[in-house]
């Protein structure tokens, strides 16, 4: 692999119940190298975000766990979130897709998901000490049932390889990881020009209730800033649902 220590050590397991699970596990037990990564061919009961489960066919998705140890400030978690959503976006952008970063983190093809995030960190004082970062992609799982998932095998017309979609992912993300620490400015950056909807009029539900609202951006704390009403609005996770 291409890199200097994102994915130097690759624990690869053919059976887990979530990869999350087993790193935060293995790394309170044993002194891991920062950039392991664990791989799993089938996770038994995988995560998804704010306690959703996240489920997958064997050996038909990409289920991976990195172990890193950012040292950021706690009022850089979310930047750091987003330098793992461009740098997933990167990474699938080798295969000529046209990938958007859907706030907070999903990646989707043609307005589909076809990959998801769950960052996981342990704070030590004012500090991301540990950070297990998640990344499920679909790779050629069915997905007929779900209208608004996709997969690369339905986008590419081919089935792409685990390992090969594994070593753009580790490229991307040591990549920006230097420009994390030295500009973190360029992530938020290439974050917002990589984000789904930024500027164009978008449907939304709060509430029950739809209205339409045109995408500033996503600032430092998470939230969504929304022109809407004449104004900005900003909207933590969970308190709004695009409508697409
Ligand atoms: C989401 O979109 O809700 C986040 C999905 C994250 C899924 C990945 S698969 C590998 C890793 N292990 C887990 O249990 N979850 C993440």
């Amino acid at each position: 692999m291409d890199c200097l220590f994102v994915g130097q050590h690759i624990i690869e397991l053919s059976s887990v119940d979530s990869t999350n699970n087993y790193l935060i596990d293995l790394s309170q037990n044993i002194s891991l190298l920062e950039g392991t990564v664990v791989v799993a061919k089938e996770q038994t009961a995988g995560k998804g975000q704010r306690n959703n489960r996240w489920s997958s066919e064997a050996g038909k998705s990409l289920c991976i766990s990195i172990l890193l140890k950012p040292k950021l400030d706690v009022s850089q978690q979310f930047l750091f979130n987003k330098f793992i959503a461009l740098s997933l976006c990167q990474a699938l952008n080798n295969y000529s897709l046209k990938t958007k970063i859907k706030w907070p983190n999903d990646i989707l093809i043609d307005s589909k998901k076809v990959a998801g995030i769950l960052v996981e960190n342990s704070i030590r004082g004012s500090k991301i000490e540990k950070s297990i970062v998640g990344i499920g992609v679909n790779i050629n799982n069915n997905i007929s049932q779900l209208p608004s998932a996709t997969s690369l095998a339905d986008c590419l017309n081919t089935i792409p390889s685990i390992s090969e979609l594994l070593e753009f992912i580790c490229i991307n993300i040591e990549k920006n990881y230097f420009l994390l620490k030295q500009k973190p400015s360029m992530i938020n950056e290439h974050y917002h020009q990589n984000l789904f909807q930024k500027g164009g009029v978008q449907k939304f539900s709060k509430n029950g209730e739809s209205f339409d609202g045109i995408i500033n951006s996503v600032n430092e704390n998470g939230q969504l800033v929304v022109e809407a009403n004449d104004r900005l609005e900003f909207y933590n996770m969970g308190e709004i649902k695009f409508m697409i």
